[in-house]
């Protein structure tokens, strides 16, 4: 439901509120992609919650003041340190395939893809991991209940907050798909028409729905009255979950991929996301190379040249470890990085098409989110979280305020077809019933014996080459501020094309790496929406950072 923007009173009883409870010491840090988010973080670290704690309430936050993003119908990874006795674990609570879902079912009866229904809709949906995951992390690793890292969250919901203009977007990018949910039109849209700017939106029902969390804990939404109004939901627009799908959906526990790239200790997203094992093999092919030395258009060129043959092996090898053996070893072993850096020229990209399969294809605007903690104890929390497309598949389930992801389009819905962000892949990622979709989101440590650092973004198949871009910058010796602010470029084999931000590269730089070879698409926008925090080991201080191309905040 929408608001017209009330009187100052309301933020000041915001504001008084927020800061009544807020005595920062800074002796953490955070950054998130939404102030209320961040601040929801910070409150709950002040009352004595650790760095878990504070994912759950900033997870729980995000869903309810940045729901183009992520929410309770969607899914993540949640990379966690536990400082006390250095666990390093990643919590999967990835969707999954409905068990009804099958390997055909976005192909019309001439064999060809339907390029909508994986995206939009009832059967783009899969099975939301978020809620279960935030139960999991309270009650195995936080300080505090479930139900007061909930709080900052269901007090969002109830009262309201003025949607921004990255929100307003958002919704005008998928204004149709929300328009053809009743229950989506009625809470985000005004009269069907996108609300105007700092409107407040309100969520009762999903005020409602996170009560129901706080109360009965993971029951609360995969059994009982919300999960009959989801099932209920997709069964009335042509979708195919049942009561057990919801039932039987566990999060699972994974130990994250960990690499080095020269001093720097990397710890990464694991399977069923594709990011830390291509985000460390590009590191180990370009690490043989000195590339401050380089110059500028060879280091690009290598940068380029590793991304392309590290996102080859995406999508020949990754998908559910669950269903498929994937060659982890192998493909993190330096002789085998070896092996691919003899293939790269210093003077002629490498046509993609001479690796292996090829296709072109497009990249569409896509949403999700990340945030970052260090608490004071040193435990630290990476995490990546997402509906997939902005507001997911666009569908609410009437009666509980959730928007359902479209995370189903992170399948291959063909081998060789492209899904929404232009990736491609084969039987490794397949559909499969109770099967998890292969994500990019790369949620990620770094260390090393003057720092330790936590980052990662939003931004579909370009997630890993940002988080690459973010590390190179780390180890010139940056900060925060500057990974953040680092000019983005992407390469992921297919299409065979250089990618870049606007302004990513310069005329200069286009030309040069033409002469080389190498194909360009520029995107009209700046892409990205990168949160990082850094401890200095040495100076005991904190930073943080949001990206300016967000409007997220970080502390301190
Ligand atoms: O899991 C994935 O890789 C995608 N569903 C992430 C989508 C995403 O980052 C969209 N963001 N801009």
């Amino acid at each position: 439901m929408l608001k017209k923007r009330t009187s100052c009173f309301f933020f000041l009883i915001l504001f008084c509120w927020q800061n009544q409870i807020f005595a920062s010491q800074n002796q953490f840090a955070i950054a998130t992609a939404h102030p209320l988010a961040t601040k929801a973080g910070e409150q709950i670290l002040n009352q004595g919650g650790n760095a878990f704690d504070a994912a759950v309430a900033i997870s729980a936050a995000l869903a309810v003041v940045e729901p183009a993003g992520s929410g309770l119908g969607g899914g993540g990874f949640w990379l966690l340190h536990r400082e006390q006795d250095s666990l390093d674990i990643m919590v999967d609570g990835r969707e999954r395939a409905p068990f009804a879902a099958h390997r055909n079912m976005y192909l019309d009866s001439s064999g060809k893809v339907n390029k909508t229904l994986s995206k939009t809709g009832a059967l783009s949906a899969g099975i939301p991991g978020l809620p279960a995951a935030l139960v999991h992390i309270a009650e195995k690793y936080g300080q505090l209940p479930l139900a007061v890292s909930l709080q900052p969250a269901i007090y969002y919901a109830k009262q309201g907050f003025p949607i921004g203009e990255r929100h307003l977007r958002m919704l005008a990018f998928r204004h149709k798909a929300l328009k053809n949910s009743a229950a989506a039109s009625q809470i985000f849209l005004d009269n069907g028409a996108i609300p105007k700017l700092e409107s407040i939106l309100v969520q009762t029902d999903l005020a409602n729905t996170l009560e129901a969390l706080a109360k009965y804990g993971k029951n609360g939404f995969y059994e009982g009255k919300i999960a009959d109004l989801l099932v209920q939901a997709v069964l009335n627009e042509g979708g195919g979950w049942s009561k057990h799908d919801l039932k039987a959906y566990q999060v699972k526990e994974r130990a994250p991929i960990i690499g080095r790239y020269r001093n720097i200790k990397i710890t990464s997203a694991s399977p069923p996301s594709s990011g830390g094992i291509v985000l460390l093999e590009a590191l180990n092919i370009l690490s043989a190379y000195n590339l401050e030395k380089q110059d500028n258009i060879t280091r690009k060129h290598l940068i380029v040249e590793a991304m392309r043959r590290a996102y080859h092996d995406r999508a020949r090898y990754l998908g559910d470890p669950d269903f498929v053996d994937i060659p982890i070893q192998q493909l993190l072993d330096l002789n085998y990085a070896a092996g691919l850096r003899s293939t790269i020229r210093l003077d002629k990209a490498l046509p993609s098409h001479y690796l292996t399969g090829w296709q072109e294809n497009e990249t569409k605007g896509s949403d999700t989110t990340h945030f970052s903690i260090i608490d004071q104890h040193g435990n630290r929390v990476a995490a990546t979280l997402s509906i997939n497309f902005p507001f997911g598949s666009g569908l609410v389930a009437a009666g509980t305020g959730v928007l359902l992801n479209d995370e189903m389009d992170d399948f291959v819905s063909q081998p060789g077809d492209m899904n929404g962000y232009g990736l491609v892949g084969g039987m490794a990622n397949s559909i499969e019933p109770g099967k998890r979709m292969l994500s990019s989101m790369t949620p990620t440590f770094l260390e090393d014996n003057q720092r330790i650092a936590v980052l990662g973004t939003p931004g579909g198949s370009r997630i890993i080459s940002m988080v690459l871009l973010a590390i190179l910058d780390y180890a010139k010796g940056n900060g925060p501020e500057s990974w953040v602010q680092v000019k983005r470029f992407h390469h992921q084999y297919i299409p065979d094309q250089i990618l870049y931000e606007k302004n990513g590269l310069t005329e200069h730089e286009i030309k040069m790496l033409a002469e080389l070879g190498h194909h360009f698409k520029q995107k009209s926008y700046q892409y990205g929406n990168m949160q990082a925090v850094q401890y200095n080991k040495k100076t005991k201080q904190f930073s943080a950072a949001s990206d300016p191309r967000g409007e997220g905040m970080a502390m301190p």
